[in-house]
């Protein structure tokens, strides 16, 4: 079958069988490896991306169900002007991250959280994030980040979902 969508901004039609799951269509087809899979069962949020504004675990939906849609991955982040989204900066400058396989995941989810709560507190931070686990447990550093980019969002107006492929 055919799917249609929009990934990281760029239009793209590709033929896929129908039981392709996104996460797999978005690394094997469209070559964007930053989403990665930690469980294939819905569980960790390794997988997590953007669909039309929504934060979504990539391995629970198929392909064929983000037909039509805007698809924005880790990749999609950076502005034209190569200028880091303030959410990955914040990880960066807070150290929140250790062997990095949640933190593309963790990102998108980030950005998913402060879309919709753009101040949240340390434990707002905790439960918007309890659906994206890390290995590492580094999860200090990770609220750390997010309240970070809170502040880096909140000065530049940057932080909503809808820029994010800007
Ligand atoms: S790989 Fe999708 S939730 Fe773990
Ligand atoms: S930094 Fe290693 S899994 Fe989170």
């Amino acid at each position: 079958m055919q799917v249609s969508m929009t990934v990281n901004g760029q239009s793209r039609t590709d033929d896929v069988e129908p039981r392709l799951l996104l996460v797999h269509y978005l690394r094997e087809v469209v070559g964007l490896r930053a989403t990665n899979i930690g469980c294939d069962t819905t569980s960790c949020g390794a997988c997590t991306v953007i669909v039309d504004g929504l934060t979504v675990k990539s391995c629970t939906v198929l392909a064929a169900q983000a037909d039509g849609s805007e698809v924005t991955t880790l990749e999609g982040l950076s502005g034209k002007d190569g200028a880091m989204h303030p959410v990955p900066a914040a990880f960066h400058s807070e150290h929140g991250l250790q062997c990095g396989f949640c933190t593309p995941g963790m990102v998108m989810a980030s950005i998913g959280l402060l879309k919709d709560n753009p101040h949240p507190t340390d434990r707002e931070v905790r439960e918007g994030l309890e659906g994206n686990l890390c290995r590492c447990t580094g999860y200090h550093n990770i609220v750390k980040a997010v309240l970070k980019a809170a502040e880096a969002g909140a000065a530049a107006g940057t932080v909503g979902a809808s820029e994010v492929s800007a």
